[in-house]
């Protein structure tokens, strides 16, 4: 016999006893959107069963309309459903264009400027990119406050104890790795862990970019913004972009990720480089 449809879906994703209905998948899609202005699209019902899973299984649950009843009344449970429907994928020097953009940026800021520069990392998942930000600007000489924010807690966690698997920092050269990197040894060969002197240079704060309020916060030069806008619609892109002119200094940078142009559409933005963009607003 023909295989229901959620059949298929459980046994695809190797467990015969849960399934995630059309109407629950269609749930979770307007709770994360609502949650976190995620978008997932309707062909993400294998991988929203599949994350959702392991929440099911951490409760002893064997429905997924009862799990979604669990997230709309329990914080702490809204706060896990959110990490498991975030995607993180992220690494160090990604999109290499963008630290040397900083480099430069930090050198010329270095010569004219007494304060620190202020650069913002908006969606720094597990870290990478943030470390990467305080190893360029260290590199440059140049006092600097950067602050690492994410909605997802289990992401931060990771970002904030700056250890990841050796692999991971396996691109960066061996000079970087010398300079910024402590290899781990005995118990934790083949991980390694941030410098003590990286480590004061990153704040990390949770944040919601598409929450009603941010915390207050002084201008920033830099704003990264990459890959995650994807997930936003339309207009929600277009709310984040006129906020981010509240918080960024004028002449500062607006960065965003290679397959997004959102700034382009704003009179105050101009592009400055590969998916870069001057913050210049009316005088
Ligand atoms: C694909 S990662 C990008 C990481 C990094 N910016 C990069 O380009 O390598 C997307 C990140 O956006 C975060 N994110 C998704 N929605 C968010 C929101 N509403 N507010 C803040 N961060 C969000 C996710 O938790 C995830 O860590």
């Amino acid at each position: 016999m023909r295989p229901t449809d959620t059949a298929a879906f459980a046994a695809l994703a190797g467990d015969p006893v849960l399934a995630i209905e059309r109407a629950e998948f269609d749930r979770a899609r307007r709770l994360i959107s609502e949650l976190a202005g995620i978008q997932l699209s309707p062909h993400k019902r294998q991988m929203v069963h599949n994350r959702l899973s392991r929440r099911l299984r951490a409760h002893g649950m064997a429905s997924f309309g009862a799990y979604l009843d669990l997230v709309e009344r329990d914080p702490r449970e809204r706060e896990a459903f959110v990490n498991a429907l975030t995607t993180n994928l992220t690494a160090f020097f990604r999109e290499p264009h963008h630290f040397e953009l900083l480099a430069a940026l930090a050198a010329e800021h270095g010569r004219a400027q007494r304060r620190p520069l202020r650069v913002w990392c908006s969606a720094c998942s597990t870290g990478e990119e943030a470390w990467s930000i305080a190893m360029t600007l260290r590199e440059a000489g140049c006092a600097a406050e950067v602050l690492a924010s994410d909605i997802d807690t289990d992401a931060l966690e990771t970002a904030a104890g700056g250890v990841y698997p050796a692999e991971r920092a396996a691109a960066l050269s061996a000079a970087r790795r010398r300079q910024h990197l402590l290899r781990g040894v005995g118990a934790n060969e083949g991980w390694v862990t941030v410098r003590p002197e990286l480590r004061p240079m990153v704040r990390f704060a949770q944040l919601n970019l598409q929450s009603a309020e941010w915390p207050p916060m002084e201008p920033f030069d830099v704003v990264f913004c990459r890959n995650v806008v994807i997930y936003f619609d339309r207009e929600a892109q277009r709310r984040l972009l006129e906020r981010f002119t509240r918080v960024l200094r004028a002449g500062g940078l607006l960065i965003v990720g290679h397959a997004e142009s959102f700034p382009a559409t704003h009179p105050a933005f101009r592009a400055c480089g590969r998916t870069a963009y001057r913050f210049e607003p009316a005088s």
